[in-house]
């Protein structure tokens, strides 16, 4: 079962359940500034575990991408990423409200693993919280588990793991939040413990390597202060979490999830980058799973906003980089191979994903940068380490500071030292390196105070937007100057066209920055001295600071100036209308497919929009029509676009459609457009409006200024997510404009006219198929010629014909043809035979071995062809009586026939 089907199945099953299935939200976390980086499914709905009135749903579902660091040194072995996803449903609040508590979570878990993804039943154990001073076991677990058909021998209580830290209790994720006992659900891989422990001594938690786990319950009932302290929640909730890797390689029959059709092709990439396969040794595959695992992670954080810096998210991207860089010269591999590996994993994951494949090459530039930027770092890391062996006779050790100072300064981790410097026999003084690593980390926990400090310098600056009312503002102030992420007082424009790496902070500004699906504005700002292009427009996550991102393009930008901003007015225009036509859109779903329909992403541009959206199959043609049609009688109907504010309580009682992955203040910003027949009746506005959504976005102020409306493709992104693209106002137009041309020189060049297009590709389509039908024969026919001199050249040993014979590749160019042949042969033949035949395409050879029934147990297809390319050096297998193989050198072809046909020979007894 491949990866999109295990996602989507999951989805799909926690839907028919009523779970609202939401998008993944982005590894920044957002409200939450003690976590960094998102590291579970529930991190984006925390707040609704305290509050679940606030929740859209009572019940959600999602495939939440993940990061955890804390394990950093395991990785490379079979169990532990950086970067993974998680699958998982989630209740708020009790059963009378729509939410649900243990007995439905663990039913719920039970069917999914069992009947949802057919794994054995009787290898399925579970886990539950076993109790300790203050928190009492959880014996209604261990009841339901045995209600949901378990018996109690699979179920066992835990509370430790064998380090000591708490086993069974999850959370909170920061310094802060809810959390609860849990119950696990365990695979028994191997079926009995390979220490000989019985089942009463073995079970989950037994460190042999016998149980997998593969799914966590949590059953949130306390809040967790900062303080360490415990309170019951008002509320109680489930937040579930299942690795979709490990379940991958669990259900793909493999050791690890880099055998996964989620790693191979980037461990592939890592292979050819680095010229090293996997499966050489355990050494190099562990080498490969890191480089493999790092740079995965690496391209979903760049894509998600984090670039490799000293601050601290950046520093996990760039402390996973340059892993990456020292694994891959631990192999030996000098130059630069990321840029592959990043390529790789968009081309994996940028369907399911698409912020990869949009920013693919903002993603591989930083990427490739930070490589070759350390790379440097290294060599000169290097010549020092050159200098001091120079100095030390074989057999001396290097001293502890040398050692320290290549780890600390230039990255090389001790191993590396060991290995350069064992080359020349010289040993590490490994107890002094381990006191200066010390003295280093204590220094570095006092220096981190005041970085953060110095961070702090940016998101203090709070920018007033201005960009709902005016496209224009005179007299905002300059307060920030990032160059190439440098601090700067000025810049000054360096004629580079191309570099978009100059961010200016402003104190007020039209420009709407990048948000809740809605790309950045862009513009101009004119200073006393000089002016700068704004390429996009982008607020950094936890900060009130908005960032003018482009280039100077005459003069010089300096902090204090005093400009002129300008938004693109006709950009603006074109994502305003494709907003407003995504609201449009999102209630015309909701309208044909049902109300189940709710926004799980979107992108807002100029020239387009995307919106996906939760539905289990795909739209047919008629309610794609439907929908479109619903849009475009909304647009004519030219309806007001109302914006208001109000509490947010207020918003969601009045019907205002949420999203999950937006964390809304106490008022919020409410858009509506009202039913058209509210403008009518004389009950105006009073019936429901057409669309009601809390929404920051800008929009058109009428509906009939977006013109038209067309969708132009539905797909599905691979997790039970529906994906719509589609156009409005002038690129709606230009998109009919250019559907039109297309009909028209398809129907110029079938000479018809375009009503006759569809008649005539049938037509054409009939004739290529007879076509070839004929084609197909007269070459049948012409490879027989060819294979009657074949026939001339079999060789008598008793009863039995033996062909070994290579022939012309328009007789063989493919195996099913080659072995066409070989029937061919065997009915002319009339006598029981073994013929292999070869041909050489493209400079490669391939092999069929055909061996008759009566002479199979004597001479096996399976052996002769092993014969034959043993000699060729190639490979290939196959049953006693039918073998396929090829490869290897085609100058040695007629030597492997002649060896061939020796074994066969010898073996008929002549
Ligand atoms: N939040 C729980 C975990 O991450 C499900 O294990």
């Amino acid at each position: 079962m491949d990866s999109d089907e295990i996602r989507a199945r999951f989805v799909r099953f926690f839907g028919d359940r009523g779970h609202l299935p939401v998008g993944s939200a982005s590894l920044v976390v957002q409200g939450d500034p003690s976590v960094l980086l998102t590291s579970a499914g529930m991190q984006q709905f925390k707040p609704f575990y305290l509050d679940p009135a606030r929740a859209p749903s009572r019940r959600a579902v999602s495939v939440q991408k993940c990061m955890r660091t804390s394990d950093i040194e395991e990785v490379g072995d079979a169990t532990h990423h950086t970067f993974f996803e998680m699958l998982g449903n989630f209740a708020f609040g009790a059963a009378p409200g729509g939410g649900y508590f243990k007995r439905e979570a663990i039913a719920f878990a039970y069917e999914f693993v069992t009947l949802g993804l057919g794994l054995p039943i009787e290898r399925v154990w579970a886990t539950t919280w076993s109790g300790e001073a203050g928190i009492p076991a959880d014996d209604e677990a261990v009841a339901l588990w045995q209600e949901a058909g378990m018996p109690l021998a699979r179920i066992r209580g835990l509370n430790r793991k064998p380090d000591g830290s708490r086993e069974n209790f999850w959370g909170p994720t920061g310094d802060s939040g809810p959390c609860g006992p849990c119950s696990e659900l365990h695979v028994d891989v191997l079926g009995a413990c390979p220490e000989g422990a019985s089942d009463d001594a073995c079970g989950p938690g037994h460190e042999c390597g016998r149980f997998v786990e593969i799914w966590n319950l949590v059953f949130n009932q306390f809040y967790q202060d900062a303080d360490k302290s415990l309170r019951p929640l008002e509320h109680t909730g489930i937040d579930t979490g299942a690795g979709l890797e490990r379940i991958a390689a669990l259900l793909q029959g493999v050791p690890s999830a880099y055998e996964t059709d989620l790693f191979r092709p980037i461990v592939a990439a890592a292979e050819e980058g680095l010229g090293t396969r996997y499966g050489t040794s355990a050494e190099t595959d562990r080498c490969l799973r890191i480089v493999a695992d790092h740079v995965r992670s690496v391209t979903f954080m760049v894509a998600d906003g984090v670039f490799p810096s000293n601050e601290a998210r950046g520093y996990v991207a760039r402390r996973l980089l340059r892993r990456a860089v020292r694994y891959g010269r631990l192999l030996g591999h000098v130059g630069p191979f990321l840029g592959g590996i990043v390529d790789a994993t968009i081309a994996r994951f940028g369907e399911t994903y698409p912020n990869l494949a949009e920013r693919a090459k903002t993603i591989r530039q930083v990427v490739t940068q930070e490589e070759a930027r350390f790379s440097e770092t290294l060599a000169s890391g290097l010549e020092l380490l050159e200098g001091e062996l120079a100095r030390l006779a074989p057999g001396a050790a290097l001293p502890g500071p040398a050692a320290f100072r290549l780890y600390d300064t230039y990255g090389f981790p001790l191993e590396l030292t060991r290995e350069v410097a064992g080359a020349r026999g010289v040993t590490i003084d490994e107890a002094a390196f381990a006191v200066e690593l010390a003295a280093g980390r204590a220094r570095s926990r006092a220096a981190a105070r005041f970085t953060k400090l110095a961070e702090l310098d940016l998101p203090a600056i709070e920018t007033a937007f201005e960009g709902y009312a005016t496209l224009e503002v005179g007299g905002a102030r300059v307060v920030g100057l990032r160059a190439g992420g440098e601090r700067v007082l000025s810049v000054a424009a360096d004629g580079d066209a191309t570099a978009d790496d100059v961010w200016v902070i402003l104190d007020r500004t039209p420009c709407y920055a990048e948000r809740g699906g809605q790309v950045g504005d862009c513009g101009t700002l004119s200073g006393p001295s000089g002016t700068f292009v704004v390429a996009t427009t982008q607020a950094p996550q936890g900060t009130a600071a908005v960032i003018h991102v482009g280039r100077v393009t005459s003069g010089t930008i300096a902090e204090g100036d005093v400009v002129r901003v300008v938004v693109d007015e006709d950009a603006r225009a074109g994502t305003m209308a494709h907003h407003t036509a995504t609201h449009l859109l999102h209630a015309a779903l909701r309208a044909e497919l049902g109300e189940h329909v709710h926004q799980a992403g979107s992108l807002v541009a100029p020239d387009r929009l995307r919106f996906d959206f939760a539905h289990g199959q795909a739209l047919t043609p008629a309610e794609r029509q439907a929908v479109q049609a619903r849009v475009n009688r909304a647009i004519r109907a030219d309806l007001p676009v109302q914006v208001d504010e109000m509490p947010t309580a207020e918003a969601l009682k009045l019907g205002a459609m949420a999203l999950f992955d937006e964390k809304y203040g106490d008022v919020a910003r409410v858009v509506t457009v009202p039913a058209p027949g509210a403008l009518l009746g004389p009950e105006a506005g009073d019936g429901a409006p057409l669309s009601r959504e809390l929404c920051g976005g800008t929009h058109a102020r009428r509906t009939g200024v977006i013109g038209s409306f067309a969708i132009i493709s539905e797909g599905s992104t691979g997790s039970g997510i529906r994906r719509i693209e589609a156009v409005a106002g002038a690129a709606a137009e230009a998109w009919f404009d250019q559907q039109s041309r297309l009909l028209e020189e398809v129907a110029g060049r079938l000479g018809s006219t375009a009503d006759e297009v569809p008649g005539r590709v049938d037509a054409v389509l009939g004739d290529l198929a007879e076509a070839r039908k004929r084609l197909e024969a007269a070459e049948r026919r012409a490879a027989q010629g060819a294979l009657a001199h074949v026939l001339a050249g079999a060789v008598a040993v008793g009863e039995a014909s033996l062909v070994f014979a290579e022939v012309p590749s328009d007789v063989g160019p493919t195996f099913e043809r080659l072995r066409e042949a070989s029937d061919w042969l065997r009915d002319k033949l009339r006598r029981p035979s073994a013929i292999v035949l070869a041909s050489v395409i493209d400079g490669r050879v391939q092999v069929t071995a055909a061996v008759s029934r009566d002479l199979s147990g004597r001479v096996g297809a399976g052996r002769l062809l092993g014969e034959v390319t043993t000699v060729l050096g190639g490979r290939g297998g196959g049953r006693p009586e039918l073998a396929q193989g090829g490869g290897g050198d085609p100058s040695r072809l007629g030597e492997a026939l002649v060896r061939g046909l020796a074994l066969a020979r010898a073996s008929l007894g002549s």
